[in-house]
């Protein structure tokens, strides 16, 4: 089965990338209120080095933003672990678990995870060949280009391909890179060549052109997009519009539904002042939108207010003008 398929017009399958912190349940709830995307991956769920796992499953819910589907991502190195968490995870209906191999933190690459599996492509096998072996459904692998340096892409991508993981996506960039020089997109044309299994492209996909740019240097086979999203939340629906030969035009009413939803989804035991951070946090993407927007960004980001509401009131009327 493709699991990746175009749409109807030839769009590519688009996905909405994983991002800790930033990307949680009430941006995926948001962002789902919105749509344009074919799929999402969750941010990671980290699998201890020793401990039980079942408890840690139980923060994947495979229908949160149903009818659109959200893949699970694990990220950890105990072969044994990384097997029964996957388990876990499919008992909870998941359609499909990503190997987080990628994650520069140092937290995580400490205990020999994220991006760290980039360092020993053996190992990397291994692991991710612990997690295609314990479950039915389809082990995807989401990495970065190397850990110091790129020496090792190649061996890296030909040892996920031949875990059995059914595609790859690369964020090609390095763990030391972290996320500042641009995305090395000809390393994604180069993953292409050599791999036999699909290739999802992702990194620096911000509009249209960056999108329709990717597809025509890299050849990749769908496309993942992370921050471009939480700066423009319409991109998905404007990439597909543009293979359909239409125009899409963001209504305010739909942003501001967006924001509605965001805001509902925090939860209700969360403090006024968390709360205000929270929506600072998504205004600060969302006034990166274009240069207007990006002039007023500081005093949004410095503003003081005691509540959503007020903050609120005083950051709409500023988004409105200048979003649209
Ligand atoms: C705040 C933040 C959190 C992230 N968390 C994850 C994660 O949990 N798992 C993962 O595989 N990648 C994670 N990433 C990487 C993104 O999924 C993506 O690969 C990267 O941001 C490049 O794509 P973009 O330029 O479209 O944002 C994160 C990125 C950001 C900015």
């Amino acid at each position: 089965m493709n699991l990746l398929p175009k749409d109807p017009h030839g769009c590519p399958f688009l996905i909405l990338a994983p991002m800790e912190g930033v990307g949680d349940r009430c941006f995926r709830k948001a962002m789902a209120s919105i749509g344009g995307f074919d799929e999402a991956v969750r941010d990671f769920l980290r699998v201890p080095k020793n401990g039980h796992v079942k408890s840690l499953a139980c923060e994947y819910i495979s229908d949160e933003i149903a009818p659109i589907p959200l893949a699970a991502q694990i990220m950890g190195s105990n072969l044994e672990l990384m097997g029964a968490m996957a388990q876990e995870i499919e008992k909870r209906g998941a359609l499909r678990i990503d190997l987080n191999c990628g994650c520069p933190s140092n937290t995580v690459t400490g205990h020999g995870a994220g991006s760290s599996l980039l360092k020993d492509p053996q190992f990397l096998n291994e692991v991710a060949q612990s997690v295609v072996k314990s479950v039915k459904i389809p082990v995807t692998i989401k990495m970065r280009s190397g850990f110091e340096d790129i020496s090792l892409f190649k061996e890296n991508i030909l040892a996920a391909q031949e875990s059995g993981v059914r595609y790859i996506t690369l964020h090609p960039r390095t763990k030391v890179d972290g996320y500042g020089p641009p995305a090395r997109w000809d390393l994604i044309a180069e993953a292409k060549s050599i791999l036999t299994i699909p290739l999802v492209g992702n990194g620096d996909i911000l509009n249209v052109e960056n999108a329709l740019e990717m597809i025509k240097q890299t050849k990749c086979d769908a496309l993942m997009i992370g921050r471009g999203s939480i700066i423009n939340p319409f991109i998905f629906h404007q990439i597909r519009a543009h293979f359909s030969g239409r125009v899409f035009r963001a209504e305010w009413s739909d942003l501001l539904r967006y924001l509605e939803v965001y805001l509902s989804e925090i939860p209700p035991d969360m403090s006024n002042r968390i709360r205000v951070n929270k929506l600072k946090q998504l205004m600060g993407f969302l006034f990166k939108a274009n240069a207007e927007l990006l002039e007023k960004r500081n005093s949004i980001l410095t503003a003081q207010h005691s509540d959503p509401e007020a903050y609120l009131h005083f950051v709409l009327p500023l988004l409105q003008e200048g979003f649209f």
